[in-house]
């Protein structure tokens, strides 16, 4: 049996034919850019995020440049943010000309540990940047509280979590503004790439609006230089048979999430992903993430040499042969995993020039060796996830 990491084969085979009038629905009317389909989308997204705004956008790291630079972040500006996410997380800030500025993540659930962010913060500091990595929510009560004492920004990093929320309230909400990706892999996905950005805040979303055409508030009249980052209808057409879908889609990936919690519970050497939410915070699980720690029998199967590229790169992160090794013998059993991130940020060539803190990053150092994600998605059926974790069981206790 294959079990890939992510398909949407099965979902075709149930929304096929609505996704395809929607989209020959775009292309008879001849409305490519903007349009119907893009404002229902922008109003209906905004109501399943509980906000005032939404505007899409090219994508989700578009999301984030359009959400900093209307904050009027840029040069001379630290961010605060994690190094154990996707490098768009960082790049955006960069690109804006401001400096990302890393804090370790919490061992546990992954996420940017709060009690360091104070250590970072200096006369710089503008903004913090959480991500909602894998789906699961940060506790944006504690977040939000804490920068709006220090005068800070938040812009919350969405990209993995639709349908995920903290303390009853959708992510993306809490924050001065959310940024979503609508990439294929992601809870709600477009047939390529797409974004939104969501906010409270009406001059924010204005400015956000401008800046996604030209810096151009009326036609042909530029108040300053912005970008062409729009959504376009064909995406919004098939995000708006989609996003109906998604707290259904959603209840699915819990669902598979707590079959595996269940299955694997007790394997040795497999840390299982934080999962104990209380009931007013939704993880979306977006991914589901193990760490493979010390696998008891790992010495005696022997050496993994296909990690060599990545240590010459990463010569200081921790030793990653037990992962590396159970990733390609479940490929062997045909389980596809994928590694969500063998490389923190910090650690990238990219940003080999980046001033660091000097604040320790171990906990991501560590992750990014031990990280490797199950296959996760709505229609994984319990014979795949059977499949997988015997497949897991196997190699863990061959002793
Ligand atoms: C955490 C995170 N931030 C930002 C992005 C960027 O989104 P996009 O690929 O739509 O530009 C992604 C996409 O993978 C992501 O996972």
């Amino acid at each position: 049996m294959q079990v890939p990491p992510f398909s949407l084969q099965k979902q075709l085979s149930q929304i096929g034919q609505e996704l395809d009038s929607a989209v020959w629905r775009v292309i008879n009317s001849g409305h490519f850019i903007g349009g119907e389909e893009v404002k229902n989308f922008e109003k209906s997204f905004a109501e399943a995020c509980n906000v005032s705004y939404s505007i899409g956008c090219n994508s989700g790291t578009d999301a984030l440049v359009l959400a900093l630079r209307a904050l009027d972040i840029g040069p001379g500006d630290e961010v605060i943010t994690s190094s154990f996410s996707f490098f768009a997380t960082a790049e955006a800030i960069s690109n804006v000309g401001a400096k990302p500025v890393f804090v370790d993540v919490d061992p546990i659930n992954y996420l940017l540990d709060l009690r360091l962010i104070k250590q970072a913060i200096n006369s710089s500091t503008k903004a913090i940047l959480p991500v909602h990595l894998f789906g699961c929510p940060i506790d944006m009560t504690e977040l939000v509280s804490f920068a709006r004492e220090k005068g800070l920004k938040v812009i919350e990093d969405c990209a993995q979590a639709a349908g995920s929320s903290w303390g009853g309230k959708s992510v993306g909400s809490m924050g001065d503004a959310g940024c979503f990706s609508f990439f294929p892999t992601k809870n709600l996905g477009a047939a390529g790439d797409g974004g939104a950005v969501t906010t409270n805040d009406p001059e924010l979303a204005q400015r956000i609006r401008q800046l996604a055409v030209h810096g151009m508030p009326r036609r042909y009249f530029h108040t300053e230089v912005g970008y062409n980052s729009r959504l376009d209808s064909i995406q919004a057409a098939i995000l708006n048979v989609k996003l109906p879908l998604l707290p259904k889609w959603i209840r699915e990936r819990q669902k598979i999430a707590e079959q595996y919690n269940d299955l694997l519970e007790g394997l040795p050497g497999i840390e299982l992903p934080f999962s104990s939410l209380e009931n007013d915070h939704v993880h979306s699980w977006n991914q589901y993430v193990i760490r493979v720690k010390d696998i008891p029998c790992f010495d005696e199967i022997g050496e993994d040499n296909s990690g060599q590229a990545k240590e010459i790169i990463c010569s200081n992160l921790p030793n990653s042969k037990a992962r590396d090794w159970l990733k390609r013998s479940l490929e062997e059993k045909g389980v596809n995993t994928i590694i969500y991130y063998p490389i923190p940020i910090h650690l990238q060539p990219a940003y080999k020039e980046l001033e660091s803190n000097s604040i320790s990053l171990d906990n991501t150092e560590r992750l990014c060796s031990q990280v490797l994600s199950l296959p996760i998605f709505p229609e994984l059926t319990i014979e795949e996830q059977e499949h997988v974790v015997n497949s897991i069981r196997q190699l863990v206790q061959r002793k």
